[in-house]
């Protein structure tokens, strides 16, 4: 959707505000069972909705670490084993026993920040065992017999204090890294190594070898469309070891306007992975990419350069819920096709391409 044209903001608030609904709704369930059953835990209502709000853009983090959906659940749920079950417990634990104690505290704030999940689960549980820290830590210092042991205020520095400090700023500053990872900007720092000189040009057939030859000597805005040895190496874990796999090898071709140009090859060729080359969805490990003279390697380059691109990736480009006419609809706003010509040039597409038969027929 970003490459088609949404806007960073407006695609991540979405998901955001669906999020966070869906989190109050489980927010107030917990809450009411934790009223039902009269459950000591005052104050743990606060980190609970804090928890809605701040979780969502932790896990949006997440998105930017895979590819493919096979192993991101389960390593999510070991995360959250870790994180959101055996870390409270033992930074509790920790907390409990004074020569441990020093080592709590920093690691409360450490998990706190890197897994709000922890930090709801350890605040409520500080809460429920508040009187462990009024006896452990009583309030007035190092005062034997005499000194105040009693049930400190959920929010108490001893308590859930941290946890509170950090699910509230954590709003804040999670969408700051999702911003920042999202944004492209850190592309500026990433450096994409040029082509390297074609050397082994051997079994390559001649006119590639003129279309490099083409490019290489063209300027950036000749070509509409400019790819100069482009290369992509994946590393993959395969029988207990790192294995290189060289997804694209070395490609280049320079297009002109109203040129209609295809990728062909056979399963596995790397035609999706130069698309997402171009469209700025991975870094090419070597090579020059440019659209409309904008270098796509570099993040202000990419954001001018998806304001030309369309792209109808190879999975999940069609909406179960709507038709035919409401997607042309939908594309036709995020490009920002004026209002008045939008109905003219969706029925000649419709017509052109022989599907006005199933307008209003759901994909
Ligand atoms: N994220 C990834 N990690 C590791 N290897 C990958 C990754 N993405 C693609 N590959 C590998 O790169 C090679 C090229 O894959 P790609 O999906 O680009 O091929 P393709 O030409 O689009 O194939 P198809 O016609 O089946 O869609 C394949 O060997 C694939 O297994
Ligand atoms: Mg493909």
């Amino acid at each position: 959707m970003i490459v088609s044209g949404v806007r960073l903001s407006s695609y991540w608030m979405g998901h955001y505000v669906k999020d966070v609904v869906f989190g109050l709704i489980l927010a107030v369930w917990v809450i009411i069972l934790i009223a039902i059953f009269d459950i000591d835990v005052p104050g743990a209502w606060l980190l609970i909705i804090l928890a809605a709000f701040s979780m969502p853009p932790s896990l949006y983090t997440f998105s930017f670490m895979f590819d493919k959906a096979d192993n991101s659940g389960s390593i999510i749920s070991f995360y959250l084993f870790i994180f959101a079950f055996l870390g409270p417990i033992a930074v509790f634990v920790l907390q409990l026993i004074p020569s441990t104690r020093s080592v709590a505290k920093p690691l409360k704030w450490i998990c706190s920040l890197v897994c709000p999940q922890f930090a709801v689960v350890s605040g409520i549980i500080s809460i429920s065992f508040r009187e462990f820290f009024g006896f452990i830590e009583p309030a007035d210092g190092d005062c034997g017999t005499a000194c105040d042991r009693s049930k400190p205020e959920s929010f108490d520095e001893r308590v859930a204090q941290v946890p509170l400090i950090v699910l509230l700023a954590g709003i804040g500053y999670w969408w700051l890294v999702v911003a920042f990872i999202d944004s492209g900007f850190w592309k500026m720092c990433a450096r994409v190594p040029n082509a390297s000189k074609a050397t082994d040009q051997e079994g390559v057939d001649e006119d590639i070898i003129n279309e490099e030859k083409h490019v290489e000597a063209a300027a950036v805005e000749q070509y509409p469309i400019r790819i100069y040895g482009a290369k992509k190496n994946f590393s993959s874990f395969n029988k207990c070891s790192f294995e290189k796999i060289e997804a694209v090898k070395r490609v280049s071709f320079g297009l002109q306007y109203g040129e209609c140009f295809a990728l062909l090859g056979v399963s596995g060729a790397g035609k999706t992975t130069m698309f997402k080359m171009i469209t700025g969805e991975i870094m090419p490990s070597e090579g020059q990419m440019s659209i409309i003279g904008n270098n796509v390697l570099a993040g202000t380059g990419l954001m001018n350069a998806r304001k030309y691109i369309g792209y109808c990736p190879q999975f999940d480009c069609l909406y179960p819920v709507l038709t035919v006419r409401e997607h042309l609809e939908l594309y036709a706003s995020l490009k920002g096709v004026v209002q008045r010509l939008r109905e003219s040039i969706i029925m000649k597409l419709m017509v052109d391409m022989g599907i006005l038969e199933y307008e209003h027929v759901q994909s």
